[in-house]
């Protein structure tokens, strides 16, 4: 297990590169699985996340390897194999996405049921509706979702309790492409990395209309074929270098690849903050931090509203802004395990049902914290940034689930950053033996 340790009060400044967006990687590379031929899929970022989906498409007979590019190829080999097992799936939820394909290609799928996590309950009965509406029979057997059957086209309506899923968007489209007849799926989600889905499944032949709104018209075609296809900007890792640079003193970082279309809910909440955002050149963005941060409101929503995901980035920043900040929740009322941590860096945030309170404090104070998850990871890697002395941020492989050299890209900016072991706690009966 490692830590990374970040000296904090340095000032950020240069040119950062942000990656392709995981969350668009993950499904596109399980649907490559929908063709008997070759894929070339470019700006594939090097994470842990991507390293496991490769290495549950390859038990499923869909091999691949980075060229000299880094781009990833596919190629399929011929295997009977349609069963995802649980020491798999249960590193990571975005496992499911294989099932939609394993279905709509051989008519059967197995995927060990994903479970919970710190961030929530997150179901999958929305997946599972979507399976059964379009003809499959699906049970659970033993912990595994087991479905089989021919697809056939129909309509879905896809909204849940928490508005529309994201990946339950991206099986049920997997799906539908290879039905026979038309399926129109309703209250889709319109997140971009399901509207990159679409132009890669276009590419490989499928027929969708309505990309990148919540009505997707699919018109089922026999087979596709193999494509090239490069993923979109990472927006989550573009909000990351933006706050980290807005809450440490004096810094003017440019991002590039970033396009800021996929950033409008941020850029309202950034222009509240005062934090002074321009635009160079075509995607790339200008970030200066200001004197002081100005508190705001935030609710976190599907999009085009404010990612859940940048939600603990931008509670760090929020934690010394200038004021009274409130973040409201809306899709994961649970994914507040970074708030204890923060508090330990010395800023005031209370949790309140589904939603924070922020008490903006002067200075945040180092001191060792602990990741649940991802972003809260990302959270505290950017507080520590902005605080007085020394934090570690202990259980850094979750950082490293979606950032791609998230240290050497803060060290270009000037972040003093490193990774160091961690040392296992003494319990006090360990002391005593
Ligand atoms: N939901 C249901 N039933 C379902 C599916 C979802 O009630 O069958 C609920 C969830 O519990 C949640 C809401 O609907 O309250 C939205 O969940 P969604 O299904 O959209 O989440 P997801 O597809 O599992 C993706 C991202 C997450 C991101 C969410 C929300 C990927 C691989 N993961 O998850 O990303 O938080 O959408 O935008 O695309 C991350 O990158 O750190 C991350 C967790």
């Amino acid at each position: 297990m490692e830590k990374l340790v970040v000296e904090g009060g340095h000032r950020l400044s240069g040119t950062v590169q942000i990656s392709g967006a995981k969350n668009s990687a993950l499904p596109i590379l399980a649907a490559t699985l929908l063709t008997d031929e070759k894929c070339v899929i470019k700006n594939v970022p090097r994470l842990s996340d991507i390293s496991l989906m490769r290495e549950i498409l390859d038990t499923l007979g869909t091999t691949s390897r980075r060229d000299a590019t880094g781009a990833i190829r596919t190629q399929p080999v011929s295997t009977d194999n349609v069963f995802a097992p649980y020491d798999l799936v249960s590193r990571m939820r975005a496992s499911i996405c294989v099932l939609g394909p394993l279905l709509a290609k051989r008519g059967r799928a197995r995927i060990s049921m994903p479970g919970g996590c710190v961030i929530g309950v997150r179901p999958v009965e929305l997946h599972i509706k979507g399976m059964e509406a379009l003809g499959a029979t699906v049970e659970l057997h033993h912990g595994d979702i087991v479905a089989s059957g021919k697809l056939r086209g129909t309509h879905i309506y896809l909204g849940g309790a928490f508005g529309s899923s994201v990946t339950g968007t991206a099986n049920i489209l997997m799906a539908a492409v290879l039905a026979e007849g038309k399926t129109v799926i309703d209250s889709a989600a319109c997140e971009p990395e399901v509207d990159d889905l679409c132009r890669m499944l276009i590419k490989m032949g499928a027929k969708i209309e309505g990309a990148g709104t919540p009505k997707l018209v699919i018109h089922g075609v026999e087979k596709l074929s193999g494509c090239e296809h490069e993923i979109i900007p990472d927006r989550i890792e573009a909000t990351t270098f933006v706050f980290a640079s807005a809450m440490t003193p004096a810094s003017d970082v440019i991002l590039e690849g970033v396009n800021p279309e996929h950033l409008g809910a941020v850029l309202d909440v950034l222009n509240k903050m005062g934090i002074k955002i321009t635009q160079p050149k075509t995607n790339a963005m200008r970030v200066r931090a200001p004197k002081n941060l100005k508190p705001a409101d935030i609710v976190t929503l599907p999009f085009p509203g404010f990612p859940t995901d940048s939600q603990a980035l931008a509670m760090s920043a929020l934690s010394v802004a200038d004021g009274l900040s409130i973040i409201t929740e809306r899709i994961y009322p649970d994914r507040f395990m970074h708030i204890p941590e923060m508090n330990r860096l010395g800023a005031r945030i209370r949790k309140e049902g589904g939603g924070a309170i922020i008490g903006g404090v002067e200075n945040l104070y180092g001191a060792p914290v602990q990741a649940s998850d991802l972003r809260a990871a990302a959270g505290l890697v950017i507080a520590g940034l902005a605080a007085k002395s020394v934090t570690e941020v202990n259980n850094a492989h979750y950082i490293d689930r979606g950032y791609e050299n998230i240290e050497e890209k803060l060290r270009g900016l000037g972040a003093k950053i490193s990774r160091e072991k961690m040392i296992p706690r003494r319990r006090k009966s360990d002391a005593a033996a």
